[in-house]
């Protein structure tokens, strides 16, 4: 791991401007811990021409102190499909760095913490998928892209939070096999006409919030927005007045501007968004995602020196997941190539 970096007054004056946007959500007393790192990794990122995309999740030092792009699962594909960088740092989670491996089998895909995982991508096997296509003949299998490749290669479409119901109903059939997620499954299912069959995976981070804490935001906030993620379960998006991923939030508060909000989502989010609406009120309910938190800034900065850690597919697997996800970048009419 990288060694304690100064904080210059070159640095200083790198990363002044960055401060003054994260000011009101990182303490002063830790910028000169972060700003050192900042500086760096955004010298060596134009020296190897490398792209770091990074997930609405991580923490503002990363969100807005280096990142090229930030967004949701599916905007993260989109870009990642899209960039001319020989390079891309993902941070995020490993089914995130896989598909942008997946959607660029050419270039070096790189993660800063091999370990961050994800509950709902664990929670199933391309062995169950072949398991679940056996026992149901001819249903087509939905796939949630919090998945491994394995997992996407045994699939017939993907789909992201954000386009989910879209995908679903692409298919035109009245009955699909829909994985991993059993809540986001059941919020499609709340939605379209076609018949979903389940898989019992949970995300660890959403499936903690309830209703009754959310009536509780109510009661002593009255008026207050309440925005939640689909991979919750259905007694917190009962209560919610919107539901979406973590892009479609964001963009409801850019929408509405209410002046207090609470984002029933993954911690680190609401920081993010609130450097870009400081007239809202975010109440935070603090769930952090372990996985998420994995990547740190002198991660990233060891990413880059090394190279290191790189995302490595089977060629074969890989353009068999490819199928899948090309299908709901093209059923998205989310232009991928
Ligand atoms: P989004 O695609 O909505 O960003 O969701 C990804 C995720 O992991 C949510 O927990
Ligand atoms: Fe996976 Fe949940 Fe973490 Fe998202 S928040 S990466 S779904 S464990």
């Amino acid at each position: 791991m990288t060694e304690t970096l100064a904080y210059s007054p070159e640095v200083k004056r790198a990363t002044d401007a960055i401060f003054a946007r994260v000011r009101h959500v990182i303490p002063e007393i830790e910028w000169p811990v972060h700003a050192p790192y900042i500086a760096q990794i955004n010298a060596l990122k134009a020296e190897r021409n490398a792209v770091i995309l990074a997930h609405n999740y991580q923490t503002p030092e990363i969100f807005h102190g280096v990142a090229d792009y930030t967004g949701d699962s599916l905007g993260l594909a989109q870009e990642a499909k899209a960039t001319d960088a020989d390079v891309i740092v993902l941070c995020g989670v490993h089914f995130m760095a896989e598909t942008a491996k997946i959607l660029n089998f050419d270039k070096t895909v790189l993660i800063p913490d091999l370990r961050a995982g994800c509950s709902l991508a664990s929670s199933i096997t391309g062995a169950d998928v072949r398991m679940l296509k056996a026992r149901y003949p001819g249903v087509p299998v939905v796939t949630y892209v919090n998945t491994t490749a394995d997992v996407k290669a045994e699939s017939d479409v993907c789909c992201t939070s954000g386009n989910a119901v879209k995908i679903v109903e692409s298919l035109g059939t009245d009955r699909v096999i829909f994985l991993p997620d059993e809540y986001l499954g059941r919020y499609v299912a709340q939605n379209t006409d076609v018949e979903i069959i389940l898989w019992t995976g949970s995300c660890e981070v959403h499936e903690r919030f309830t209703g009754e804490e959310l009536r509780q935001y109510r009661k002593q906030a009255p008026g207050v927005q309440i925005i939640a993620h689909p991979e919750c379960p259905p007694d917190v998006l009962a209560e919610a007045d919107y539901v979406g991923s973590t892009s479609g939030m964001i963009d409801y508060v850019d929408r509405k501007r209410p002046a207090r909000v609470v984002m029933v989502t993954e911690c680190s989010m609401s920081d993010n968004v609130a450097v870009e609406f400081p007239d809202v009120d975010f109440i935070k309910p603090c769930n952090l995602c372990p996985h998420m938190k994995r990547i740190t800034l002198p991660k990233i900065l060891h990413s880059l020196q090394t190279l290191e850690y790189e995302v490595t597919l089977d060629a074969d697997l890989a353009q068999r997941a490819l199928g899948a996800v090309q299908r709901m970048l093209d059923a998205s009419q989310l232009k991928a190539a």
